[in-house]
C-alpha cells in the first residue's frame, strides 16, 4: 500500500468511525508492490522484521493488504471468543481453489457445520485407540528396512510412513507405491506453486510456466486416483465404517448436505491434511533429538522403564510424559502451520486497532511461539520447560500449533496419538546422527526444513 493509500483510508476509517481508532503501524512501503518483494525472497525473516512494530503489523503483499498478529489475547479473540466475525477470506481460499475448495478445511457457515459433524465420527477417542496399532506397525516396519549406519532423508521417509498410516486408518486401504507417488508429487507440487504463489498475482495468466504445469498435471493424476478410490469403494460390498466409506454413502444418500463433488475434495482435504502436517512433525522432533543427547538419553529412560523392552500400546500414551513433551516442544519451535489466515466479515477493531473488512489477519504461529515474552530460551529445545501446569504461567494462545476454537484441527488427537507412537516406536530401535548440520527453513505447504539427512544406527 502506498503512502496515500494508508492516509486515504485512515482518514476514511477515522470518518466512518466515532473511536477515530487506526490502523495498526507497519513497515515503510513501496508503492504497488509493498512488501511482496521481502516476503516472497524470505518470508520468515520478513515475519521476524514485523515484531519491531508492535503486536499488531500493518503491511501489504501480494496485491493483499495484511495485518500481522503477534499477541495472544487477540489470537485467542479471532479464533475462539469472536470467531463468528471471522471467515477463512480470500487469501485463504485462493489456496483453497488450488486444492480442495469444498473439502472441510475452506467450507464456511452451515455448510462447514454439517461436514464437521459428519466427520468427527472418525476422530472420536475409541476411533483414534483403533489406529493406534498400524501406527506402531508401519513405524516398526520402516525402521526394519533401513540399513544398520544408512543415512535417510527423514522428510521422504516420514511421508510415506505417515501415508501409509492415513490410509490404512481412515480409509481401510493399503496405497500401493505408484498411489503414494501420486500424493507425494501433488503435494509439492502444491508446496512449488506455493513457494512463487505471491508472485502468480503478477504474471498475465495465459503465461505457461513449468511450476504451473508441474501441478496441472500432478492435480490430474490425483483427480484420477480419488475417482478410482470412489468407484472401487462403491463397488465394494463389505460393511465397513471409516471415513472413505462415510464419504461416499453420505454423497450416494445425501444425508450430510455433502454434494457429490464435495466427496473429491473431501478425499483431498485428508490426504494432504493428514500426512504432510504429521510428516514435518515427526521430521523436526527427530532432527532436535539427533542433536540433543541429554533429551535423547531421558526419553530412552523413559521408554525402558514404561515399555521395558516392548513397542509401545495406545494405553501406554498417559505414562509417556516426557515424549509427550518432546513433542510438544517440536511443534513449539518448528509448528508445520506457521500461520492462519483469517478476515473479518464486517470492518472491526482488534486491539485498539481498525481493521477494514478486505484485510487479511495473519495469526504469526512460529513467531508467537518464539516470542520471549512467553518463552524462556524461546530458540532452545527444552523438552522439559511442559513438565507439570506451565500453561497457566502464560496465555492460552502463546501455543497454538492446532489453531483453536471451532475449527481446530479435526485430526489434533490423531496426530498427537501418532507422532508419540511413531517417536517411541523408532527410539527403541534406532539412534539418529545428524548428517544435516542447519535446517534450510522456508515457508511452503508447512514450514518446510528443506533436506534433513540422519544416519540411523540400530540400537540392538
Ligand atoms: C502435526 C500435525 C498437524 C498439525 C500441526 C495440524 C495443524 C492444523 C491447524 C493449525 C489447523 C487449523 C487451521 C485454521 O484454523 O486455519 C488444522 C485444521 C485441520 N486439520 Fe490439521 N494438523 C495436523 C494433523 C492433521 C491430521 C492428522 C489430520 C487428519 C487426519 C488433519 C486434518 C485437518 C483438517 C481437515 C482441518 C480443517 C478443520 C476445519 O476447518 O474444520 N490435521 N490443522
Amino acid at each position: 500500500m502506498t503512502e496515500l493509500d494508508r492516509a486515504q483510508r485512515e482518514h476514511r476509517a477515522s470518518e466512518e468511525s466515532p473511536d477515530c481508532h487506526r490502523l495498526p503501524p507497519g513497515p515503510a512501503e513501496l508503492p504497488v508492490v509493498g512488501s511482496t518483494v521481502a516476503a516472497s525472497r524470505d518470508a520468515l525473516g520478513f515475519a521476524e522484521s514485523l515484531t519491531s512494530y508492535g503486536d499488531l503489523v500493518s503491511y501489504s503483499a501480494f496485491g493483499e493488504e495484511f495485518v500481522a498478529v503477534f499477541d495472544p489475547e487477540v489470537v485467542e479473540t479471532v479464533l475462539v471468543s469472536r470467531n463468528d466475525a471471522f471467515e477463512k477470506g480470500d487469501f485463504e481460499m485462493a489456496f483453497g481453489d488450488l486444492v480442495a475448495p469444498r473439502g472441510l478445511a475452506f467450507a464456511e457457515g452451515e455448510r462447514w457445520r454439517r461436514q464437521r459433524t459428519a466427520l468427527q465420527s472418525a476422530f472420536t477417542p475409541e476411533r483414534i485407540r483403533s489406529y493406534a496399532d498400524e501406527m506402531v506397525a508401519g513405524t516398526a516396519a520402516t525402521a526394519d528396512d533401513w540399513a544398520d549406519g544408512e543415512v535417510v532423508e527423514l522428510g521422504d521417509a516420514f511421508a510415506s510412513l505417515t501415508l501409509r498410516v492415513l490410509t490404512r486408518a481412515l480409509f481401510d486401504l493399503d496405497f500401493d507405491a505408484q498411489r503414494g507417488a501420486v500424493v507425494r508429487e501433488a503435494t509439492r507440487a502444491i508446496g512449488a506453486i506455493m513457494d512463487r504463489f505471491g508472485l502468480l498475482s503478477f504474471l498475465p495468466e495465459w503465461v505457461p510456466t513449468r511450476t504451473e504445469r508441474r501441478y496441472e498435471r500432478a492435480m490430474a493424476d490425483l483427480d484420477g486416483l480419488v475417482e478410482n478410490l470412489i468407484a472401487e469403494r462403491r463397488g465394494d460390498t463389505a460393511d465397513r465404517d471409516d471415513l472413505l466409506s462415510l464419504l461416499v454413502a453420505a454423497a450416494d444418500a445425501d444425508e450430510t448436505g455433502m454434494e457429490p463433488e464435495a466427496v473429491r475434495d473431501q478425499l483431498v482435504t485428508f490426504l494432504f491434511a493428514g500426512h504432510e502436517t504429521t510428516s514435518t512433525a515427526l521430521t523436526y522432533a527427530c532432527w532436535l533429538l539427533a542433536g540433543n543427547p541429554d533429551a535423547r538419553e531421558r526419553l530412552d529412560a523413559e521408554l525402558d522403564a514404561v515399555l521395558g523392552g516392548r513397542d509401545p500400546a495406545f494405553g501406554d500414551l498417559p505414562e509417556l510424559d516426557y515424549t509427550e513433551q518432546v513433542v510438544r516442544e517440536a511443534l513449539r519451535l518448528y509448528p508445520p502451520v506457521y500461520s492462519l489466515y483469517r478476515q473479518p466479515r464486517t470492518e472491526t477493531v482488534l486491539g485498539g486497532y481498525r481493521i477494514p473488512a478486505d484485510t487479511t489477519l495473519q495469526l504469526a504461529t512460529y513467531n508467537v511461539q518464539r516470542d520471549e515474552r512467553w518463552w524462556d530460551a524461546p530458540d532452545e529445545f527444552r523438552p522439559e520447560r511442559w513438565r507439570g501446569d506451565p500453561e497457566s504461567e502464560r496465555p492460552e494462545y502463546a501455543y497454538f500449533p492446532f489453531g483453536g476454537g471451532p475449527r481446530h484441527c479435526i485430526g489434533m488427537r490423531f496426530a498427537m496419538t501418532e507422532l508419540q507412537l511413531v517417536l517411541a516406536t523408532l527410539a527403541r530401535r534406532v539412534e539418529f546422527e545428524r548428517v544435516t548440520r542447519e535446517l534450510d527453513l522456508s515457508m511452503g505447504l508447512t514450514l518446510d526444513p528443506g533436506t534433513v539427512e540422519v544416519r540411523a544406527s540400530k540400537t540392538k
